[in-house]
């Protein structure tokens, strides 16, 4: 592609997404294919001979988008739903300009060190302590897979040249992540030695269950390592008592992980800050920007108070990689698995920038009002009752009915096309789940939802 191409291609794709993104209700949140009808319309084969650019953009359009889930809409109230800002999608466009590596300072200062520079920002922005050290993964998955690996290391550092982590063990509550038992999978701990640790009436971890669970792997031999609490669960955003916690780590020198992968961005609010506390005592950290602080997929920040475990834990240097030793030079690559690294942190600065403290802090807020709005509106529908306390920007409710009344609520709401709520199970019951954290995502948006789940929920309750 010749200069001249790449200006005039470039020029009518910024005008796409510019239309896209502000037209971007025209599409139904959810596509309408079935599986596979993507892979069967496209060639077998790959074309021998380059094809016009006009042509693969066409076929973007007539193919690859309408086979798109809408994450950028405003009526994608699923999940942890998030947002590719304007500022995001630019810091991604530079990204690829420059494809930068960062796997060692010397293979891009400016990879190594914007990071370094970002990460200190928000630990100053969200009242983190100054002195962590910070670095960006893919997603929260790899974050916690070595936040684990870390605690392996500090608790057995034999096990790194031996291959082995027999006998160690890491506690997690009932309502955290998939990612903490992949971790102990990765790092050859093994799902049987995750400990699920019970929760409270609100979802969150009983420090008292957690001190009797050690207390008897202890006595049969095993080898406690880590404890990961969950700031913000998938399903209900229950914060864990990580005061209590960290005090049960001090005491047995656990290593202790917190996960505030998704509500780790609410640090940023001072009203939320008690969700934050104790979190100082952390041996690390993960919160992801792309779940909610307006970053577009990925960007996970994992920080740590011990750097130096988690370099032994991977620090693996092959000669041609070998660098002078400066203290201001960090290499990234020492600090985990990949040795190739993405030019993340641009994204992040840019929106960093953009927005600054105060444009995020007001952007949260208001994905926070109105699902504070929303807990109201159901609580007061007596056919409707809230499944857990509703806390950020996240509502677990029910239809007081069976399960099979909710399930037919929540498909008849999504069947609409311009709302999409997603489902979970709490106490043994299914839940419906609407989360606000899409930039677009206004009153009119959440309303809607509110409509559709009324008009679909039979009118007397039939428990
Ligand atoms: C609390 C928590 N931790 C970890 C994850 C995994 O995130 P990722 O997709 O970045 O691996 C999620 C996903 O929603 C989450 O809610």
């Amino acid at each position: 592609m010749t200069p001249e191409e790449f200006r005039h291609h470039g020029h009518l794709a910024i005008d796409w997404i510019a239309e896209f993104l502000e037209h971007v209700e025209r599409y139904p949140v959810l596509p309408p294919v079935k599986p596979g009808e993507l892979t069967d319309a496209l060639p077998r084969h790959g074309p021998e001979r380059g094809e016009p650019m006009e042509l693969i953009v066409a076929d973007f359009e007539r193919l690859i988008v309408p086979a798109s889930t809408q994450w950028n809409h405003p009526g994608f109230l699923a999940y942890f739903a998030n947002s590719s800002t304007p500022e995001g999608i630019l810091g991604e466009l530079y990204t690829a300009a420059l494809n930068g590596n960062g796997m060692l300072w010397k293979t891009s200062p400016a990879v190594t060190e914007l990071e370094q520079v970002t990460l200190r920002w928000l630990r100053q922005w969200s009242g983190l302590p100054e002195d962590w050290f910070g670095l960006i993964y893919d997603t929260a998955s790899t974050s916690s897979m070595h936040a684990i690996a870390a605690a392996r290391e500090a608790a057995d550092p034999e096990s790194r040249t031996k291959g082995t982590a027999r006998g160690l063990a890491v506690y997690t509550s009932e309502q955290s992540h998939s990612s903490i038992e992949k971790g102990a999978i990765a790092v050859g701990i093994g799902q049987d030695n995750v400990r699920k640790v019970p929760v409270d009436a609100e979802f969150r971890m009983r420090p008292e269950a957690l001190e009797e669970m050690i207390e008897r792997d202890l006595a049969a031999g095993l080898r406690p390592c880590c404890v990961t609490a969950t700031v913000g669960t998938t399903s209900t955003t229950s914060v864990d008592p990580v005061p209590a916690i960290a005090e049960i780590c001090r005491r047995h020198k656990l290593w202790l992980h917190v996960d505030a992968a998704y509500a780790g961005s609410a640090a940023l609010l001072p009203e939320f800050r008690w969700a934050f506390e104790g979190c100082d005592q952390a041996d690390s950290f993960v919160t992801n920007p792309h779940k909610w602080l307006l970053v577009p997929m990925d960007c996970s920040i994992f920080y740590t108070r011990r750097p130096e475990v988690l370099r032994r834990a991977f620090s693996l240097i092959p000669e041609y990689l070998v660098t002078q030793a400066d203290p201001r030079a960090v290499n990234l690559m020492d600090y985990g698995v990949p040795l190739g690294r993405r030019f993340r942190a641009l994204k992040l600065w840019f929106v960093l920038r953009s927005y600054g403290r105060e444009g995020l802090a007001a952007a949260l807020r208001e994905h926070v009002r109105l699902a504070q709005w929303f807990a109201g509106e159901v609580e007061a529908d007596t056919r409707f009752e809230l499944a857990a306390p509703a806390r950020f920007s996240v509502v677990n409710f029910r239809y007081k009915g069976s399960d099979e009344d909710n399930r037919r609520i929540l498909d008849e709401v999504n069947a609409a096309g311009d709302v999409f709520l997603s489902s979970t199970v709490l106490s043994g019951k299914y839940t419906m789940h609407l989360a606000v954290g899409n930039q677009f995502t206004g009153e009119r948006h959440v309303r809607r939802a509110l409509d559709l789940l009324r008009g679909a929920a039979p009118a007397g309750v039939s428990v």
